[in-house]
């Protein structure tokens, strides 16, 4: 990502700090419609407003930090992903990314599918009514109880894991009289990482069955003999976060490579492969993603092709975004607590959440952006950090951004595309407790997680 150390224009110090930001935008009131959830925009006093709401309501009604899901865009992207890809294709959302019972079934009455990768992501799905075949339950080291209720549930697909996994999954599968459809998930020598993708040792890692030194294959030998499976195809999940189409072209040319090995030893044609998620967002005005229809006439294509190469019917094809369905939807709304100018470094404004509702930018350093949503302002930027409660100087939860230097405590801030991996994996940390989920559609609000209490906390604590 390519972004000035020393952007020019307004500040408020005469020397700006090394950082990675952009040049300060030249209206703090813009909302990038790349970042911010499709019906979020400014109303005439100036507020931001989202499904018909304002923040100002929302923050009265549900407090803050709260994360905001836009769910006439989760709607929207859903469908647009299911009509990407069309009738001979599945979109497994990937329920890591965020999971609750309304979710599911939104996703549900979309026509999407569903990837679980526990017993408590799939307790949710069923409990919310997603029939069972619809779900795929992923996993490296699920447990024989997982596996069991997985099962006995009928769900769709278990994606093997492990050689050990083969033979726990079809143990149990023949116990309970069922033969289980399944997936073998593979590692295909291609390793994704963000904005790029390095071909080297993805082997080394825990997910999967490399395809090097012919283990996928011998994994497929053991599948095709146990009785309790059914083997419908092959599993590559390269990476997250990727905009970069062509780690997905070696996947899929070294996934059909394999489906061809397997029909010439044992004169099978698997019906199914799956390429996973991992399909980038923007987080910052920087980053471009791709359409989904980009995506699947890119993948659809490039299985086509190889197969056609490999004189193979092409297989069924099956992918899990999770971000790039909900990870734009969504933002999280703070409440400014203190503001504390540096002279000569930044400013650091601190919310009433952190770490604990977003430990992305701690974990792995990521960027995202952020704007003051209760009023509109002319004052000059300020180079700002957001920070959280926590005790902890790494509570960062934007790291380089503009906000105005009039910004008070009171003022609403809000930090875009947090839809994704914030709720799913918030933490009690400090014991502060973890913010609700409101879902915002047509000018109504309501609370689909509700926010943690210290009721809550103490239930767990029988010491
Ligand atoms: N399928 C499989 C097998 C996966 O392991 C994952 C993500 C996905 C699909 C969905 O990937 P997505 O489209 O959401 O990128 N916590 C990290 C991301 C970890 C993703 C793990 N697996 C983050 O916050 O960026």
């Amino acid at each position: 990502m390519s972004r000035s150390a020393h952007p020019a224009g307004p500040r408020h110090a005469d020397v700006l700090p090394e950082g990675h930001y952009s040049a300060p935008p030249t209206d703090l009131n813009d909302l990038d419609p790349k970042v911010w959830a499709q019906t979020v925009s400014r109303d005439t006093d100036g507020v931001v407003t989202v499904g018909g709401i304002d923040v100002k309501r929302i923050a009265e009604e549900f407090g803050t930090p709260a994360y905001v899901l836009d769910e006439a865009d989760f709607r929207a992207r859903a469908r647009a992903w299911r009509s990407a890809f069309g009738a001979d294709a599945d979109v497994f959302y990937a329920g890591k990314a965020f999971l609750s019972r309304a979710v599911v079934r939104w996703l549900h009455e979309e026509g999407l599918n569903l990837d679980v990768c526990s017993g408590g992501e799939l307790v949710t799905a069923l409990s919310a009514g997603m029939p069972a075949d619809r779900i795929a339950f992923h996993g490296n080291n699920k447990s024989a109880e997982e596996i069991r209720r997985a099962v006995e549930a009928g769900v769709g697909r278990i994606v093997l894991d492990s050689f050990q996994e083969i033979v726990r999954v079809a143990h149990i599968a023949k116990e309970l009289g069922r033969r289980q459809r399944v997936q073998i998930r593979i590692t295909v020598g291609v390793e994704a990482h963000t904005h790029e993708f390095i071909a080297t040792a993805h082997e080394d890692q825990k997910f999967g069955i490399p395809l090097a030194g012919g283990q996928a294959a011998e994994a497929v030998r053991r599948a095709l003999q146990l009785d309790g499976l059914e083997l419908i195809g092959i599993h590559s999940h390269i990476g997250s976060q990727i905009f970069d189409m062509s780690g997905f072209e070696v996947a899929a040319h070294r996934v059909v490579g394999l489906l061809k090995d397997i029909r010439d030893e044992h004169g099978v044609e698997l019906p199914e492969i799956d390429l996973g998620g991992g399909l980038g967002i923007a987080y910052t005005s920087d980053d471009d993603p791709r359409e989904p229809h980009e995506i699947a006439k890119a993948l659809t294509e490039i299985v086509t092709r190889e197969c056609e190469g490999a004189r193979l019917r092409t297989p069924r094809i099956s992918v899990e975004p999770g971000r790039a369905i909900v990870g734009p939807t969504a933002f999280t709304l703070y409440e400014v607590g203190t503001v504390k100018p540096l002279d000569g470094l930044r400013t650091y404004v601190s919310v009433d959440g952190g770490m604990s509702d977003n430990i992305r930018t701690a974990l792995y350093d990521a960027e995202y952006s952020v704007a003051l949503v209760s009023r509109t302002t002319d004052a000059e930027p300020m180079l700002a950090r957001v920070v959280g409660k926590h005790c902890e100087s790494g509570d960062i939860v934007v790291k380089d951004a503009f906000l105005p230097s009039d910004l008070a405590p009171g003022d609403l801030i809000a930090v875009p595309a947090t839809g994704a991996y914030c709720r799913s994996m918030a933490s009690n940390y400090n014991h502060v407790l973890r913010p609700p989920v409101v879902a915002v559609n047509d000018g109504e609000a309501r609370v689909i997680v509700r926010r943690e209490t210290e009721e809550d906390l103490l239930r767990l604590d029988v010491g």
